[in-house]
Parts: C-alpha cells; structure tokens; sequence
C-alpha cells in the first residue's frame, strides 16, 4: 500500500488502539488467516502502490461480508473511469483526488464514495466535524479538472502501453510492472475488473541508488516527484519518497526494493516520452 496510509495507520490509528493485521491479498489462504474474530474492516488498494499488484475486488467482497467486515478500496491508481469498485462489491471507495480526479497537480484532496445512507451519515458527521475539507478554490480546481477524466485517461493509458513495451527490451531494465501486460500476474484479474489498465508504469533497474540517481538526473521531460496521475509525466524513487515510512526490512521485503523507480506517465507525445527515457537509460 501508500507509504502514506502505512503511515497513518501506524501514527495515528493505532495509537488509538485501533488495531490492524497485514496481509497478501494476492493469497486467498493467507487472507483467511488474517481476519481476526475482532476484524471490521478490510482495506484493499488496487493497483498497488509502486508494484500495480492487483487484488480481487469481487472475490475480497464475498469473503469480507461473510466474515461480517466491510470492504474499502483504495481506487486512486485508476480513478472511477476504469474501475468501479461498488459495482464489485466493496461498501466504500477512497481517492486521492489529488492524482488523476483532478488531473493537473494543483491541488490536494481526497474523495468517499458509497451507497449505503447509515454508513454516509457516518462519515458526513466526522468530516462536518473533523474540518479537513477542501477550499471552494480547489474544489473548483477538481470540478474543473474532472471534466477531462475519460480523455486523459485513454490517453494516459495509451502511452503508458508503449513506456511499459520500450522498458521491457532495454539491456539495463531488470524487470517491468504494468497490469496492461500478458505477464504481469495480475492480467487475468485486471482484465475482468478492470476497463483499462491506468497510466502508472513501475521497473527495477540494473543496480541500485547510485544507478537511478543517474536515470533521474538525466531525465529532461519526466520531473522526479512525489505524486503521479496529472498531465505531465512523473518518476518517483519509492524507497527513500513515497515509501519512506516503512521499516527497510519490511520495505524490501514487500519489494520496493533500491532499484525500483515508478513513472506517473502523462499525456505528453510518446516519441518525447520514450526519448527521454531512452537518453536517461543510456550508460
Ligand atoms: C494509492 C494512494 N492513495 C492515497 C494517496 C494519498 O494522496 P494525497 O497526496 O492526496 O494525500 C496516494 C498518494 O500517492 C496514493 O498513491
């Protein structure tokens, strides 16, 4: 998941003695084996942040209800353009609005979706009361931003096709995630749940720090940033930005290793994309 959520449920949800248990939602077995007699609600992100794991919404849904806990998903990677997770079963949708709701990296927020009127009271009441809403000027932004959603996602989606096929035949490439491809072990999943595969693009280059500080340094139309899903092309180094938070062990052990570098591809044209991306990868 987000370096960010990690984050927040260990700063500020457990202290609470709210408790959490993590798992591989990619292993049915070991799902069954985390939920707890105490266990209320279960938090999906799909795709995953950096890796684009992919989880099964529908088969997650079935399984949390039986065992009487709601399903929330994380759907900031694809927005509501090629997954509609209520659809799929889940109670409660989260986006970061900041990514591609909006669209143009000029605003912060976040967005609940859900159909069900007693758990929307719910949380009508802690947003009236908490205060952490967006300004009238950003909401402006987002309305404004999203009213391009469909075609920039095609087209995001579209370049990032071809950035996922270029990174694949580069020498100094190790390994590519992006759920578009036949190999990427989720395809199957992604296929059924999914309209369209989203516009984030992650690799592990041969070698490590040293190795992406050079690829970064190169890169001319790419910015190195944190956020992703806006019009221009970004590359984040997870392990020391987005990931930060998490203990190395458990970092590494979840593979967001020193070698990995995520692209937020964009809507730029693909030849400037792939050029950049071809002049930083020269050794
Ligand atoms: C999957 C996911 N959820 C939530 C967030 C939080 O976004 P924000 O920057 O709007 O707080 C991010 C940010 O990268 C994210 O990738």
């Amino acid at each position: 998941m987000y370096g960010g959520t990690y984050r927040l449920i260990k700063e500020v949800f457990e202290p609470f003695n709210v408790n959490f248990t993590f798992t591989d939602f990619t292993d049915t077995k070991q799902v069954q084996k985390a939920f707890l007699p105490s266990t209320k609600m279960v938090w999906i992100e799909t795709p995953t942040n950096p890796l684009l794991k992919i989880f099964d919404i529908q088969a997650i849904s079935e399984l949390s209800h039986k065992k009487n806990a709601i399903v929330v998903v994380d759907n900031t990677f694809l927005s509501p353009y090629f997954q509609k997770p209520l659809l799929l079963g889940a109670d409660i949708v989260v986006h970061s609005t900041t990514k591609y709701i909006n669209g143009h990296s000029d605003i912060i927020g976040g967005a609940v979706i859900l159909n069900n009127t007693e758990l929307f009271g719910k949380i009508q009441l802690v947003q009236k009361s908490v205060g952490a809403v967006p300004s009238p000027f950003d909401s402006w932004l987002t309305l404004r931003g999203v009213k391009t959603l469909a075609v920039r996602m095609k087209q995001h989606e579209k370049n990032a096709f071809k950035v996922a096929g270029f990174l694949q035949n580069q020498k100094n490439v190790l390994e590519v995630f992006f759920p578009g491809l036949e190999t990427h072990p989720g395809h199957e999943i992604a296929k059924k749940q999914m309209s369209g595969f989203g516009g984030v693009v992650s690799f592990k280059l041969k070698g490590g720090l040293a190795e992406c500080n050079v690829f970064f340094k190169k890169l001319r139309i790419f910015q190195l940033a944190d956020s992703l899903g806006g019009i221009e092309s970004l590359a984040n180094y997870s392990a020391l930005m987005t990931h930060d938070y998490f203990p190395v062990e458990l970092r590494q052990k979840i593979g967001v290793t020193d070698n990995l570098i995520r692209l937020s591809i964009g809507i730029e044209h693909i030849d400037d994309l792939l050029e950049d991306l071809k002049n930083a990868l020269t050794i």
